[in-house]
């Protein structure tokens, strides 16, 4: 029998990538769900766009688009200050943002750009809305990996493609940090109503790749109308963001709403450990210490 979440009047919930692909679709989720649902998109006009569409298709006016760049970890903090500001409680944050980049490219902040949005992004607007969301607990953060984090690999003496750099190794990788901060949170928040879970969607037909994409990526297009559609790939998102089924699980890789074991690297604590100590360093003092995060 299928598992239907629970309803999610009174809760609010934040969706970074909230504009398009699954994160619009896990917005129109939760917002039919009669959760308050602010979205995260560059573009402020684009974001309005979205806004208006998720309210439309869900049926809930309580939709609100914020606009920051999250490779730029400035707009993070501004983001998270206007979230704070428009939010006396938050009960849900959806790390979702991500993509994929075929070529290195570096953010103002001086970061390759695949690992400052897909992970430390996540990691530094977590931190700065944590403390609402254990003020607005039981409360979850649920972050959006993928099945690429089985082949991941954190290259700790080359965290930033800066001596070789492949499209496909670093989203590995950036998968696996979502994976092995998901963990680590968890641990960190035993104890509190707050819990951090995260997930595989599925194979999913969106924009994800268009950026810059590989020729894998163009070869592969045709074969988009087999894959996942967005609702679809939503499901898992939306299962973990209201399920009753899953209130006080946390620690947990799921894909398909179901727990799932992940790449065995990301049970290491000390691999964990490591990549949080770097990754708070990285978030304070981006420059200073990108060349000698080792
Ligand atoms: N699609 C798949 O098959 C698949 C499979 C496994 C995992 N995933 C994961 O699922 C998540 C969502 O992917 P998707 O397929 O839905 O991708 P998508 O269609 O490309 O959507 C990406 C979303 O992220 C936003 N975004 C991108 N860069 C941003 C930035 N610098 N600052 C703020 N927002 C930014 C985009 O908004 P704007 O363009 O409006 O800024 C858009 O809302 C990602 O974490 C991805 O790794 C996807």
């Amino acid at each position: 029998m299928p598992v239907t979440p629970d309803r999610m009047t009174g809760r609010t919930v934040l969706i970074t990538g909230g504009t398009g692909g699954i994160g619009k679709a896990t917005a129109i989720g939760l917002a039919g769900l009669g959760a308050r649902v602010g979205i995260v998109g560059r573009d402020p006009a684009r974001g309005q766009a979205a806004a208006d569409e998720i309210s439309r298709r869900s049926g809930n006016p309580a939709v609100d688009a914020f606009a920051a760049d999250l490779s730029c970890q400035a707009e993070v903090r501004r983001l998270a200050a206007a979230v704070l500001d428009t939010y006396p409680s938050l009960h849900v944050l959806v790390n979702n943002v991500g993509g994929f980049w075929a070529h290195r490219h570096l953010t103002v902040d001086g970061l390759e750009h695949t690992f400052a949005v897909n992970h430390l992004a996540s990691f530094l607007l977590t931190d700065l809305l944590l403390d609402r969301l254990k003020a607005g607990a039981p409360a979850r953060i649920v972050t959006v990996s993928s099945n690429a984090q089985a082949l991941g690999r954190i290259d700790f003496d080359d965290l930033q493609g800066e001596t070789s750099y492949s499209g496909p190794r670093a989203y590995n990788q950036s998968k696996l940090a979502n994976v092995l901060f998901t963990y680590e949170l968890a641990r960190r928040l035993h104890g509190t109503a707050v819990t951090a879970n995260v997930l595989h969607p599925g194979v999913v037909r969106t924009a994800f790749g268009a950026e810059d994409p590989s020729t894998l990526t163009r070869l592969a297009r045709p074969l988009a109308r087999f894959l996942k559609s967005p609702t679809q790939g939503a499901a898992t998102s939306i299962y973990l963001a209201s399920s009753a089924a899953v209130e006080g699980v946390t620690g947990q890789y799921f894909a398909n709403r179901k727990p799932k074991r992940s790449n065995e690297s990301a049970y290491d604590t000390g691999i964990a450990n490591r990549l949080w100590l770097i990754s708070g360093r990285l978030v304070v003092s981006p420059r200073g210490t990108a060349e000698s995060a080792r």
